[in-house]
């Protein structure tokens, strides 16, 4: 099933937004857009999976808005790959989640590609 975020402009160039399609009453996956493109996560940190990334509502960005960083340990992130470069799981990487960007400029995602898996 496919569920709607937002329109695409409604997440700021240079920021990041989180979202809770499936209604589990916390933000399950994020939107960044960077460079004229947007790129959805979950928002679960690699180092400890399920870990959320943001201290505070949508705060996913670096003070300079170009890398992703986890609050927990301060791992930060490619924006555009979600590689670990720096803290305490580098290499690995954020989950990425599949965005769908309907004609009339609107960002949705099926909710089979953000559903947790089992441990
Ligand atoms: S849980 Fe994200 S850096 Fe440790």
């Amino acid at each position: 099933m496919r569920v709607r975020l937002c329109h695409a402009q409604h997440i700021p160039a240079g920021g990041a937004r989180g979202f809770d399609p499936a209604g589990s009453g916390r933000d399950t996956m994020f939107v960044v857009r960077s460079t004229g493109a947007w790129r959805a996560w979950r928002n679960s940190c690699p180092h400890w999976q399920g870990t959320p990334m943001a201290w505070r509502k949508d705060a996913y960005l670096t003070g300079d808005g170009r890398q992703i960083r986890c609050s927990a340990h301060g791992a930060l992130f490619d924006l555009e790959s979600g590689l670990c470069t720096l803290g305490p799981c580098v290499g690995e990487s954020l989950t990425p989640v599949p965005l769908i960007q309907t004609a009339d400029g609107h960002l949705e995602v099926d909710l089979g590609d953000i559903q947790e898996t089992p441990q």
